[in-house]
């Protein structure tokens, strides 16, 4: 079996002869909000390709660096870039950049990620905290054999979006600049954008956002308790709300007009914690 937990303890083992001490928080930044790397003090910056056992980001917004160093007096340690399914990975691998952050001793992992609106009461720009997500689509990241130094075999899917965690950032949402709710997020395998006919069979499953990443990483982090706050950034209204083509550059877009605002948004949240 490939996948042993000695095959996590070699990347971990790698990270941490190189890192100057044990990270507090890990952090995961989705599409467009690659911005937040950059106000991370006194960083050292790792490849993700010269990380054993890792794997690399193929989508040009992703950076494809580690990165450990201090917010908020905090220390972080940060993947700018993350991997996803429709970059061709398996599910079964994308377990690995959140077992590395359990294996490198962060007590919290925060998502981000960009999403599409389904709610009709948000507006692109605004932030979603997670509550719980549906994943109809595909394999468990957990399938095959059960490394049991992370968890068991079955385990609680009910508080896998820190219900604490959620409650601080949205406090955190007072006095910041930025719109502000508590939803669920739909996974949708991509890389197409979902069709309109699935964006309504979304909103009545009760989504309300959508986006192709993020749902891997919280199902591994409950499987090994690591507590998950994730902030969905809405880039955009969902497709066949506003009767237009959702384009690449729409959401990039949106995501840069809110970096400096999320990024101020994050740090409090990271303050806090
Ligand atoms: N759908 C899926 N993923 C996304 C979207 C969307 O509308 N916007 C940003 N990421």
């Amino acid at each position: 079996m490939k996948y042993t937990y000695e095959f996590f303890q070699e990347t971990a083992d790698y990270l941490k002869k190189i890192l100057p001490d044990t990270p507090e928080v890990g952090l995961v930044l989705g599409s467009a909000l690659g911005p937040f790397a950059d106000t991370i003090e006194n960083p050292v910056i790792i490849d993700y390709k010269d990380i054993p056992n890792f794997l690399l980001s193929t989508v040009a917004s992703h950076a494809g660096k580690l990165i450990y160093g201090t917010v908020a007096g905090k220390k972080v340690l940060c993947m700018s870039g993350r991997f996803h399914y429709y970059e061709g990975y398996d599910f079964e691998q994308l377990v690995i950049p959140v077992r590395m952050f359990k294996l490198m001793g962060v007590k919290a992992l925060i998502l981000t990620n960009a999403a599409g609106a389904v709610n009709m009461d948000y507006k692109p720009g605004d932030i979603m905290v997670v509550s719980d997500h549906i994943k109809l689509n595909g394999a468990s990241p957990l399938r095959g054999p059960n490394v049991s130094e992370f968890g068991d075999r079955f385990f609680d899917m009910s508080r896998a979006y820190d219900p604490e965690l959620r409650k601080l950032a949205l406090a955190c949402a007072e006095g910041i600049d930025l719109s502000v709710h508590e939803g669920v997020y739909m996974f949708f395998p991509g890389p197409q954008f979902e069709t309109p006919a699935e964006i309504r069979a979304a909103r009545i499953l009760g989504a309300d956002a959508v986006g192709m990443s993020t749902v891997t990483e919280a199902i591994t982090a409950a499987h090994c308790h690591l507590p998950v706050l994730c902030l969905s950034v809405m880039t955009n209204m969902a497709a066949g709300i506003l009767g237009r083509p959702l384009t690449t550059e729409e959401v990039d877009e949106v995501g840069k007009t809110i970096a400096e605002r999320f990024s101020i948004y994050v740090t409090k949240i990271i303050r806090t914690l």
